[in-house]
Order: structure tokens, then C-alpha cells, then sequence
């Protein structure tokens, strides 16, 4: 209930605009698809190699992640979650024929995957404390965690962020916790990855070692 009041206002924000801009990158807040793109290139590291693979979306957007695999030849199965109904309608409405994906508004309906990401999700705050906004993001990695078979990643916007460009609107997540709390909670195998040129960071977390990866202990 306390994390539903808390996201009522995330949701309208971005229904607004999704109907403002319709499915584009302006309607998920971004000043451009390459803002979205070199985020998606650092999830994707989670992916063990070409086989096809079944994937959770959190927070899809208009589904721009599952347009940017398959424009990379990836097979896959795609489940987005998103909280605001226009955004799911809008991306449904881009659907390829044929493709097996599909759209969901409770974190409840999501079914097991081998991957779960979620890309620029956790950013957008608004009014709620800081506090209540981590407790939040750690409940959503627990779900996530539950539905992901071989692994699991997320971004944030990183407390390394220039403190003057720093809006009281958005979570800045720390790195350092984030990395610690996944190795302790979820896995031994643990990404962070915060060298990509932007005020970002990913973690990525491997719960089942790739085929021929996992070496003699
Ligand atoms: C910054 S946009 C990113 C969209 C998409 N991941 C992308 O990169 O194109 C964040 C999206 O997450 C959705 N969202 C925010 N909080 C959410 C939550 N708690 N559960 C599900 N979706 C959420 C918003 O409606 C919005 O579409």
C-alpha cells in the first residue's frame, strides 16, 4: 500500500507522457535513443551467448529493449511490466507479427525468466523520501530475483552524479551498497559496472554460471 501511494505520481508522470510523445524515447524521458541504448549494451553483458533466452522486462517503456535484441538477431520471449497502462498499449501496439512477446501492469503476473532488467526504472522519485525509495528498489530486486532463473540486472543513476546537476526529483542510487547488498542477498556473481560514460551505473547479477564457465573451485 505505502509503495502504491508512493508510485500513484510516478505513474501519471509517465502516462502524461506517453501521451504527450507517444512511444518514443521522450515519452520514457530521455533525451535520446542513445541514452536508452548504451544501458541496454550494458544489460545485455548478463546474456551467456546466442541461444535463445526468455526475459523480463521491468519497467518496459513503449518496449524499446525488446526492438533493440531483436534488431540484433536475438531469439527470445519477452514479458514487459509497466506500470502505466497507456505505455504497455503503446507498446503492444508495436509488437512485430509473430513475435512471442507480451505486456503486463502488476509485478505479480510476472512469470519465471532467465533474465530480468530493468533499465532507467528506479530514477524518477518525484516526492518520495530517499529512504522509502530504497526500501522500494530492494523489495522490487527480491521479487526480481524470485522470476529470474540465470541472472538478473538493473541501472541507476549513480551518488558519483556532479553534485550541482543533481535534481531532487531522481534516486541516486550508491554503487558501493548496491554491489554489496546484491553479493550478499543474491549471488556470488556480481557485476558493477560503472564505466560507460554516463552518470549511470548496472549490476549485474549472475545466478546460474554460463555452460563451460565455471571453473574447477
Ligand atoms: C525511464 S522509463 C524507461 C523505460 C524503458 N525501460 C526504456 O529504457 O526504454 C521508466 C519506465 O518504468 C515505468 N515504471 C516506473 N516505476 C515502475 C514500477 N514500480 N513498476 C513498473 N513500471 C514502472 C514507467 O512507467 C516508465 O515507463
Amino acid at each position: 500500500m505505502k509503495h502504491k501511494q508512493m508510485l500513484a505520481p510516478v505513474e501519471r508522470f509517465f502516462r502524461d507522457k506517453v501521451r504527450e510523445f507517444g512511444a518514443s524515447h521522450k515519452a520514457v524521458d530521455y533525451n535520446s535513443t542513445d541514452a536508452q541504448e548504451i544501458r541496454f549494451l550494458q544489460l545485455m553483458k548478463l546474456l551467456a551467448g546466442p541461444e535463445p533466452f526468455s526475459i523480463n522486462d521491468y519497467g518496459c517503456g513503449y518496449g524499446a529493449l525488446a526492438h533493440f535484441l531483436l534488431d540484433r538477431g536475438h531469439r527470445f520471449t519477452y514479458c514487459g511490466l509497466d506500470i502505466a497502462k497507456e505505455m504497455t498499449d503503446a507498446a503492444a501496439r508495436l509488437v512485430p507479427e509473430g513475435a512471442a512477446w507480451h505486456f503486463v501492469n502488476d509485478p505479480k503476473e510476472l512469470a519465471p525468466a532467465d533474465y530480468t532488467v530493468v533499465s532507467g526504472t528506479f530514477n524518477l522519485k518525484l516526492g518520495a523520501e530517499r529512504a522509502a525509495w530504497e526500501e522500494f528498489v530492494l523489495a522490487c530486486l527480491e521479487g526480481i530475483a524470485r522470476v529470474s532463473r540465470k541472472g538478473f540486472g538493473f541501472n541507476m543513476l549513480t551518488t558519483y552524479s556532479d553534485r550541482e546537476l543533481m535534481r531532487p526529483d531522481l534516486y541516486y542510487g550508491d554503487p558501493l551498497f548496491y554491489f554489496d547488498y546484491c553479493e550478499r542477498n543474491f549471488s556470488k556473481d556480481v557485476a558493477l559496472l560503472h564505466d560507460y560514460g554516463i552518470y549511470d551505473f548496472t549490476v549485474l547479477v549472475r545466478l546460474q554460471a554460463p555452460e563451460g564457465q565455471k571453473p574447477e573451485q
